[in-house]
């Protein structure tokens, strides 16, 4: 039986990727650090089955135990955030690129077969685009001063709509925050080490993930959450700009399943893989979905009409490579997939720190 290292197995995608693992038959060791912003409101459940080693991943003699015997890692450890990243640069490049080339280092003569690192969309800036008569743009940004005059869609050099499409995995990167730079430098970290040292390294770009065990009181990530603890306090969710930015979600089984794949599959390694659902929803769409969902449809989103720096406007994957690669399916659409959460946001009593988080970039200077 093969034994895994799951780094940040108990955060939210970790815990499902480690019950994902045991119901395949594999050994599941977890490596995580337990840090407040994510566990200090609720203590986080793995499976009995998981051996757990309470360490940080910067710390390269609990790195190096926890290697031992290990045939593959799954290195999901990271400081998760945008808005937050853009302040507490130091926590973010520490834990997340220091702390890939800790793991790295330790891993210099061990055998270990295979790595498989979470990377984010957030590595592509703005997804893809094209003009109306389907002519393909390379690499688009908004301007500053667009955005502060609320002209928030994209346009082209000549002024002219751009339209959004899926965005794959050839669409050069523009890193827009530092979180998004942590999370390019940790994939090419992956990737430029399995290439010298011949360990099969494979980096998945994570679109927006959701589902039961999110950090709902973490403010600072997964907009579903952020909106699932406004709605449950009876708060309408605060959406930056005019909400109908557009963004892809995925199932967090459907991502476990994807880091299995990446695992097991032969053509995986050496590539860096979208793992998205292949559907785009405007935000506010999502805002009155879960309100539905959560049995308030009457709570209508605050639509505030300002943008947050190092957002982008729209972005949303096309899975054909993880189609091809991994034979990856998705089996969760959100719509179908909204009531089991709104039922499980219920059941845990989210704390809304949406203002806190809203107050904090504000008297930063990152909203406009
Ligand atoms: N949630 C998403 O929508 C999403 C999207 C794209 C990429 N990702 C990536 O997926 C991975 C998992 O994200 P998540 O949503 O489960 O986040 P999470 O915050 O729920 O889990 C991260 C886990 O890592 C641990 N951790 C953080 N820093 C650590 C350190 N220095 N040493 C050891 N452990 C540490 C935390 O305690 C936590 O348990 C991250 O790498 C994230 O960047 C997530």
């Amino acid at each position: 039986m093969a034994k895994i290292l799951v780094t940040g197995g108990c955060g939210f995608i970790g815990r499902h990727v480690t019950e994902e693992l045991l119901e395949n038959g594999y050994e599941v060791r977890i490596l995580d650090a337990m840090i407040d912003q994510v566990h200090a409101d609720a203590e986080a459940s793995v499976p009995d089955a998981a051996e757990v080693i309470r360490a940080d991943v910067r710390d390269k003699a609990a790195v190096k135990a926890a290697l031992d015997g290990v045939d593959g890692v799954l290195h999901l450890a990271a400081e998760v955030g945008v808005g937050q990243s853009m302040y507490e640069i130091a926590r973010y490049v520490g834990g997340n690129d220091l702390g890939t080339a800790v793991l790295l280092e330790a891993m210099i003569d061990m055998p270990i077969r295979r790595i498989v690192v979470a990377s984010s969309m957030s590595v592509y800036g703005e997804g893809r685009y094209e003009t109306a008569s389907g002519e393909a743009q390379g690499l688009v940004r908004r301007k500053g001063s667009d955005i502060k005059a609320g002209r928030w869609d994209l346009q082209g050099p000549d002024g002219q709509a751009l339209m959004p499409v899926a965005t794959d995995e050839e669409k050069p990167v523009d890193l827009a925050s530092i979180y998004a730079l942590t999370k390019y430098t940790q994939e090419k970290q992956v990737l430029i080490f399995g290439e010298a040292y011949g360990v099969e390294a494979v980096a998945l770009r994570l679109f927006n993930v959701f589902g039961a065990g999110q950090a709902l009181s973490n403010p600072y990530t997964g907009v579903l959450a952020n909106f699932a603890s406004r709605l449950a306090n009876d708060q309408p969710p605060m959406i930056f700009e005019d909400g109908a930015q557009r963004r892809d979600f995925v199932h967090v089984r459907d991502v476990a399943r994807a880091f299995r794949l990446a695992l097991e599959q032969p053509q995986a390694p050496g590539h860096v893989i979208n793992i998205g659902s292949g559907q785009a929803y405007t935000i506010a769409e999502v805002a009155s979905l879960l309100a539905e969902a959560m049995g308030v449809p009457d709570i209508k989103p605050d639509i505030l009409r300002k943008a947050r720096s190092g957002d982008i406007r729209n972005c949303f994957a096309d899975i054909s490579k993880a189609r091809e690669l991994l034979g990856f399916d998705p089996a969760y659409r959100l719509e179908n997939s909204l009531g089991p959460f709104a039922e499980w946001v219920r059941s845990t009593g989210a704390i809304d720190r949406g203002a806190e988080m809203r107050k904090q970039l504000e008297e930063r200077g990152l909203v406009s």
